[in-house]
C-alpha cells in the first residue's frame, strides 16, 4: 500500500496547519506539501518535502505523484467564497478544473483523495436551521457553484472507478496561525486581532448574521478521522456535514468582551460578503458525521475564545 500523503494549498489557512499534523503524525519525509505562489513558512519549508505547482495542470501534478509514489492526496488548493465572486472564471478553473486533474490522477495512479467542501454548496432555497445531510443545493455564488461540482465529481469517481474519495462541508473556520484566504466568515478571524491591536473591530457583516464555525483543531481533526474511518462504515462519503459551534458577529464580540471589556464592535455592512452570508446555513446538522465516523468537536465557542486570544497575544505579543 502507498503510504505518501500529498497536501495541495499547504501554504493555505488549513493546509499550513494540516501538513503538519500529518507530518507529526506519519512522519516529517512522508508528507509532502504543495504550494502555488505564496511563501511557504520556515516551518513548513524545513520539516519536510515543498513543492510548487499549479493544480489545473496535470502534468505538473502527475509529476509529483509519480516523484513521491503517493497514495493519499488532500487537496486543499481553492480560491475562497469572497475571492470567487470577484473572479469567477478563476474560480471554477481552480476549484473545478483543480479537483478534477486530481481526481483523475487519484484514478490512474490508486491515490485516495480529501476534499473539502463547504457550508458555500447550500443556498437560499435549502432549509436554514439544522440543514439536513442530504438536502437542496442550489447555491447562488460561483463558491458555491464550485462546491457542488466538487461534490458530485468526488462522489462520481467513487461510484464510478471506485477511487476513495471522502470529504466534509467545513464551516467557517478560525485560526492564530495562518490568516483566513479571502471567506465570507474570514470576520470571526480578524476581530481577534483587532481585539488585541485596537480594541475595536468594524465588522463586514451584520450583527444578526449567524454561521456556522469552527476552530481549526477541530476541522484538523475532522479530516484526519474522515481518512482514517473504517470505508465499510461510510454510508456517505463526501461532503459531511461539520460543525462545532453557530453564532453571530454581536454573539462573538460578547464572548471577546468577557475577556477584553473595552472591546467595541461597530458594523459597515459589505453586500457582496453579506449577500453569500444570507445565502448560506444558520446551523448545518451533523449527525450523519457522528453516526458514520464519530465526529464529535472539542472546542465551542467559549473555548476557542479562551486558547485564541491567549495565543494570538502571545503571536502578536500584545497582553490583555
Ligand atoms: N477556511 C475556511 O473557512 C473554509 C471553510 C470551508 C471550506 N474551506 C475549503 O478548504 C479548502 C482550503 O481552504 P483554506 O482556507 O486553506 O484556503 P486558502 O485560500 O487559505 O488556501 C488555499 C491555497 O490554495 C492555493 N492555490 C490557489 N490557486 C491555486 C492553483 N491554481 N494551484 C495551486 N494552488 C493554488 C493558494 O495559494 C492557497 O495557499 C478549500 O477547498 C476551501 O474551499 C475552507
Amino acid at each position: 500500500m502507498k503510504t505518501k500523503i500529498l497536501v495541495t494549498g499547504a501554504v493555505g489557512q488549513i493546509g499550513s496547519e494540516l501538513t503538519m499534523a500529518l507530518r507529526k503524525r506519519y512522519g516529517n519525509d512522508q508528507v509532502i506539501a504543495v504550494g502555488h505562489r505564496k511563501k511557504p513558512s520556515e516551518e513548513l519549508l524545513n520539516s519536510g518535502p515543498f513543492e510548487f505547482i499549479e493544480v489545473t495542470n496535470y502534468d505538473e501534478v502527475e509529476v509529483i505523484v509519480k516523484k513521491y509514489d503517493i497514495g493519499i492526496i488532500y487537496h486543499l488548493a481553492a480560491i475562497l467564497s469572497a475571492l470567487a465572486e470577484n473572479n469567477p472564471q478563476l474560480a471554477w478553473k481552480v476549484n473545478v478544473e483543480g479537483i478534477a486533474v486530481v481526481l483523475e490522477i487519484a484514478r490512474k495512479y490508486n491515490c485516495s483523495v480529501f476534499t473539502p467542501s463547504s457550508i458555500g454548496a447550500f443556498g437560499p432555497s435549502t432549509p436554514k436551521d439544522g440543514t439536513p445531510q442530504d438536502t437542496i443545493q442550489r447555491p447562488t455564488s460561483m463558491y458555491g457553484v464550485t462546491k457542488v461540482s466538487g461534490e458530485l465529481l468526488c462522489d462520481y469517481y467513487h461510484l464510478k472507478y471506485g477511487v476513495d474519495t471522502r470529504g466534509v462541508r467545513y464551516p467557517g473556520l478560525i485560526s492564530y496561525v495562518t490568516p483566513a484566504g479571502g471567506g465570507t466568515t474570514d470576520y470571526a478571524v480578524d476581530i481577534y486581532y483587532k481585539a488585541l491591536e485596537d480594541k475595536k473591530y468594524e465588522c463586514f457583516l451584520s450583527k444578526e448574521t449567524r454561521l456556522d464555525m469552527m476552530y481549526m483543531p477541530d476541522a484538523i481533526k475532522a479530516a484526519m478521522d474522515l481518512m482514517e474511518a473504517e470505508p465499510s462504515k461510510l454510508k456517505h462519503r463526501n461532503a459531511f456535514n461539520v460543525t462545532a459551534m453557530n453564532f453571530t458577529p454581536e454573539e462573538l464580540a460578547k464572548e471577546i468582551k468577557k475577556f477584553i471589556p473595552e472591546f467595541e464592535i461597530s458594523y459597515n455592512i459589505d453586500p457582496i460578503r453579506q449577500g453569500i452570508a444570507d445565502s448560506w446555513p444558520n446551523s448545518m446538522d451533523d449527525s450523519a458525521a457522528t453516526e458514520e465516523w464519530g465526529w464529535s468537536p472539542d472546542y465551542g465557542i467559549e473555548k476557542m475564545t479562551e486558547d485564541m486570544l491567549k495565543n494570538l497575544s502571545k503571536k502578536l505579543n500584545i497582553s490583555y
